[in-house]
């Protein structure tokens, strides 16, 4: 587990650099808002006001562990906005780095250890909001609603600064609004099983989410944004979880919101809630309710501390020696999600509104450095079957280790060369996860959704040269909160549902005839436009594999 669990963090990696103190002092000439009767006073940096910390539910703590998030009492007195709310709790990660790691891949993973300092409580939804200066209530501007990203079992609002995107937005003339919101995290936001399916508890994580957008219905306008004008947006876990709410309800988002916008992640190969019935028993055994008449209920009543205890031992999605790819993750629940995501989404159970998706290059890359210890060619043959799924026939092994060649030259990271080869197996591995967990899932989502609704993917080759790594996972995350490129092309779709703009390159619809991906590059041209038809053999394989072994 050891240096697998550094791979915890890397989802949020980056993103510390962005974080900067906020001042908390709320003197006078300090923006206000009226919520209900209550006014919250916030902090103005002269381009955007924020307000931070507004609790958005009742706290989900006591009886209310392991239930639906329900919505906050109407607000009363004056509160103070300045700071932001503790991150929600989660696991702790066990950080050793490899020794084979080259020091600036061993430095892109480590600088994401300091913002896991955050403070954490289990009494943890609240969520932000960031405004242009001098908005006012009648304003009607467009809003973006931002979805952190951690494998479900980590992370935080307090590492991403939504001034980066406002102060953005208004220079580029389209001002926006900036919300963000802590959702509940492993096994508190994730527990499944089907003492969790049969209490309709399952998915909370998401439904915190769903509380956050429904708040955002209720209580924008008091900001100056418009309800019909929201778009949601996350990167990994964050952006599967909107795919997810995209087909959630069998595609009816309810009005909640009308643009969808993710990186690195779409709707998951996972199935139903009691496929994590191995880990709730382990879980119910931790924290000492084996043989109680009601789990749950015990699990529910148990001393913080001791469930704390069986989250932080619990594997992770990044464990994947372990056959956990995903330990926590939304899953069918037979009401929110009425199905496995991958076969809603070939049902055309889909949200019809306009949809970004888009991946980095090198995804699989973090994860691939946990499995350095397979380093023959039969043993990437059982690490295939252990990773995925026990499920695959010798005959799937066989095909998947043809389409992903051991030589190091068509590994990950791509267009590398022999170099990066930390072991003879490390670029196969990294390939073959990268198209599992993201590659895949985005080209089956945009071939069933593309021609329905408007869409556009992305490519991020940025940060090609970090050694070892590549353009690996959250390496498009500075793009986004620089500004860069990507901020851009979210601020255009947010306002208008196209990405396109004066300022950056025409970026071409994805359909099913032309599968064009704008793609992001070091140097100049930063933009240039390619074609989604690499790997062609492995990923129609592995969607394939995907849709017959749902996790
Ligand atoms: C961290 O992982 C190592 C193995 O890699 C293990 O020996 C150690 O006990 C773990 N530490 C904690 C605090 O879990
Ligand atoms: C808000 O913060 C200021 C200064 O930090 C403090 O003086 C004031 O009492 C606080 N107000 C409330 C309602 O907490
Ligand atoms: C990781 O960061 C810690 C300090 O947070 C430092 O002590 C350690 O040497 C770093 N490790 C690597 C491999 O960079
Ligand atoms: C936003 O703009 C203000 C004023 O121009 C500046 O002080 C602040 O640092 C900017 N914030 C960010 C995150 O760029
Ligand atoms: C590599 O390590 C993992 C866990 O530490 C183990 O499950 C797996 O069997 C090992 N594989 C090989 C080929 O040694
Ligand atoms: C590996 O692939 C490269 C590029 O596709 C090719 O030039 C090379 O001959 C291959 N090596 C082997 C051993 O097949
Ligand atoms: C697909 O996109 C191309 C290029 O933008 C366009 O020429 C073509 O008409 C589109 N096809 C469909 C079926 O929409």
């Amino acid at each position: 587990m050891g240096s697998t669990s550094l791979l915890h963090i890397v989802f949020v990696a980056l993103s510390f650099t962005f974080s900067k103190a906020l001042p908390s002092d709320a003197g006078s000439g300090s923006p206000t808002v009226v919520l209900d009767t209550a006014t919250f006073t916030g902090v103005t940096d002269g381009t955007s006001n924020r307000f931070l910390g507004i609790p958005f539910a009742e706290p989900p703590i006591g009886d209310l562990r392991f239930r639906f998030p329900l919505a906050n009492p109407p607000y009363i007195g004056s509160h103070n906005a300045t700071q932001f709310g503790p991150a929600c709790s989660q696991q702790r990660p066990n950080v050793t780095f490899p020794p084979e790691l080259a020091p600036e891949a061993a430095g892109f993973l480590n600088s994401s250890l300091a913002i896991l300092d955050f403070p954490q409580s289990e009494d943890c939804l609240t969520l932000n909001v960031w405004t242009p200066a001098g908005t006012q209530v009648d304003a009607g501007l467009s809003v973006a609603v931002w979805i952190y990203g951690g494998g479900f079992e980590l992370g935080g609002t307090s590492s991403y600064d939504g001034a980066i995107i406002v102060n953005r937005s208004v220079s580029l003339n389209r001002p926006i609004i900036y919300v963000s919101m802590n959702y509940r995290l492993s096994a508190l936001g994730f527990l499944a099983g089907k003492e969790v399916k049969q209490a309709g508890v399952a998915n909370l994580g998401l439904q915190d989410q769903r509380r956050a957008f429904q708040w955002v219905q209720k209580y924008i306008c008091a900001f100056g944004g418009d309800p019909s004008k929201v778009t949601i947006f996350g990167e990994s876990s964050g952006a599967m979880s909107i795919g997810a709410h995209l087909v959630a309800n069998d595609g009816d988002t309810g009005g909640l919101f009308r643009g969808a916008f993710m990186e690195s992640g779409s709707p998951l190969p996972v199935g139903d809630v009691t496929e994590g019935q191995p880990l709730y028993d382990t879980i119910v055994a931790q924290v000492g309710c084996t043989g109680s008449s009601d789990t749950l209920e015990c699990l529910r009543q148990a001393p913080f501390d001791r469930l704390k205890a069986a989250m932080d031992a619990s594997p992770s999605l990044f464990d994947a020696t372990a056959g956990e790819v995903f330990a926590w993750a939304p899953r069918a629940d037979g009401a929110y999600i009425t199905d496995c995501p991958q076969e809603l989404v070939l049902q055309g159970k889909v949200a019809r509104i306009p949809v970004v998706n888009g991946d980095c290059d090198d995804e699989g890359t973090i994860f691939g450095v946990a499995s350095l210890n397979v380093t023959t060619e039969s043993a990437f043959r059982s690490y295939l079957k252990q990773f995925w799924s026990p499920g695959f026939t010798s005959t799937d092994v066989a095909k998947l280790s043809q389409a992903y060649s051991a030589n190091i030259t068509e590994g990950a990271p791509f267009g590398t060369g022999t170099q990066n080869a930390l072991t003879p197996q490390f670029k196969r591995i990294a390939a073959v996860l990268g198209d599992f967990v993201f590659h895949a899932p985005r080209r089956l989502f945009l071939q069933h959704i593309s021609g329905k609704q408007n869409t556009w993917s992305f490519l991020s080759k940025k940060f090609k040269s970090l050694p070892d790594l590549g353009s690996a996972h959250t390496s498009d995350i500075p793009n986004m909160y620089g500004p860069g490129d990507l901020t851009d092309y979210l601020i255009n779709f947010v306002t208008n549902l196209d990405p396109n703009g004066r300022t950056v390159l025409n970026w071409p619809k994805y359909n099913t005839s032309t599968v064009q991906l704008l793609t992001l590059l070091d140097g100049t041209p930063s933009e240039t436009i390619t074609t989604d038809t690499f790997r062609e053999d492995g990923i129609s394989f592995i969607m394939e594999l995907s849709l017959k072994h749902p996790l």
